[in-house]
């Protein structure tokens, strides 16, 4: 008889999901890769893909069925995001799932600067209130998103200040899930506050990306207004515009700054800064 895995991993067709999934396979660990096109998830040995999709409780139910420990990613931007969490989660309880890894968001809180923050704490608020076992692992802004920030015209533009951003490499919160899901049980209640090894201005940020990329990258300070009307040029709902901007904001007010060591000591790895990232980036 061919034996379902019990391990089921979601976001393997993207860029976090897709690095759990390969560690737990390079482990010998066995999972259900639950995915909206099944064909695109990645062939690995010991996986098998099984479609479904946050917003589509019944689907979701079916796939997970049999499932012990479900490794859930926060699903794309969206305004019914927090809906599909909810339809999602319930759907893991109606299946019986025991234990649920969820990717929230450092300083996750009713009323963090950063409004998805926001939604990650309701996210979590609402696995609490099933009673299901958790494990929260609460991400600072991707590492690898920092170079992403600069604009055409080589310049980070935004209303963060002088705040710090200790930002963690999707490689190391990869490593930190899979160290998870391969021992859920010790796991069980906690929740991590994933950073990187420093925090750093966006302006330190702009130095180091210049020093290492040759290019003459700068940091411009926005006014909160200035910061909305330079991204309104871009069409977008209304929710997008203030997500975009706190982004900023929430490192001005010092609410990414936090440096934790938990990445460390939970994959016996000092997770990597900024340097590091764009000498592995070339
Ligand atoms: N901390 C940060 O700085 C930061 C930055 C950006 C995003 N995030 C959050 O972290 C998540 C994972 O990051 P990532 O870099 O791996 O993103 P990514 O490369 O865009 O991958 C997202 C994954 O989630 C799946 N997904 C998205 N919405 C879904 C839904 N409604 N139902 C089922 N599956 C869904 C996607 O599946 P498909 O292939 O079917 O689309 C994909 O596999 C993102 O989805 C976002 O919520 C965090």
């Amino acid at each position: 008889m061919i034996q379902v895995p019990t391990l089921a991993v979601t976001g393997s067709t993207g860029a976090l999901g897709g690095r759990v999934a390969r560690n737990l396979a390079a482990s010998g660990i066995g999972q259900r890769l639950l995915a909206r096109t099944p064909g695109r998830a990645p062939e690995l040995p010991g996986a098998i893909a099984v479609p479904f999709s946050y917003a589509d409780r019944a689907a979701a139910t079916a796939a997970l069925v049999g499932v012990q420990t479900l490794f859930m990613v926060s699903a794309a931007e969206a305004a019914d995001r927090l809906d599909q969490h909810r339809a999602f989660v319930d759907a893991a309880v109606e299946a019986g799932v025991r234990q649920l890894v969820y990717t929230s968001f450092l300083g996750a809180a009713p009323d963090c600067t950063f409004t998805l923050g926001r939604d990650h704490f309701a996210t979590e608020q609402h696995i609490r209130d099933t009673g299901i076992d958790f494990t929260f692992l609460r991400d600072n802004f991707y590492l690898d998103f920092i170079p992403d920030l600069v604009g055409a015209d080589g310049v980070i533009r935004g209303p963060a200040g002088d705040g710090r951003v200790s930002a963690v490499s999707r490689d190391d919160i990869g490593r930190v899930a899979a160290a998870v899901l391969a021992e859920p049980d010790a796991h069980r209640g906690a929740t991590y506050d994933l950073t990187g090894p420093e925090a750093i201005t966006l302006g330190e940020a702009a130095e180091l990306i210049t020093r290492h990329s040759g290019r003459t990258v700068s940091f411009h300070h926005e006014t909160i207004d200035e910061a909305y009307a330079s991204r309104r040029r871009w069409p977008a709902p209304e929710w997008q515009y203030d997500a975009w901007v706190s982004t900023y904001t929430a490192i001005a007010a010092g609410e990414l700054a936090e440096v934790t060591d938990d990445v460390e000591r939970l994959t016996g790895r000092a997770p990597i800064g900024l340097a590091e990232l764009l000498d592995s980036i070339g």
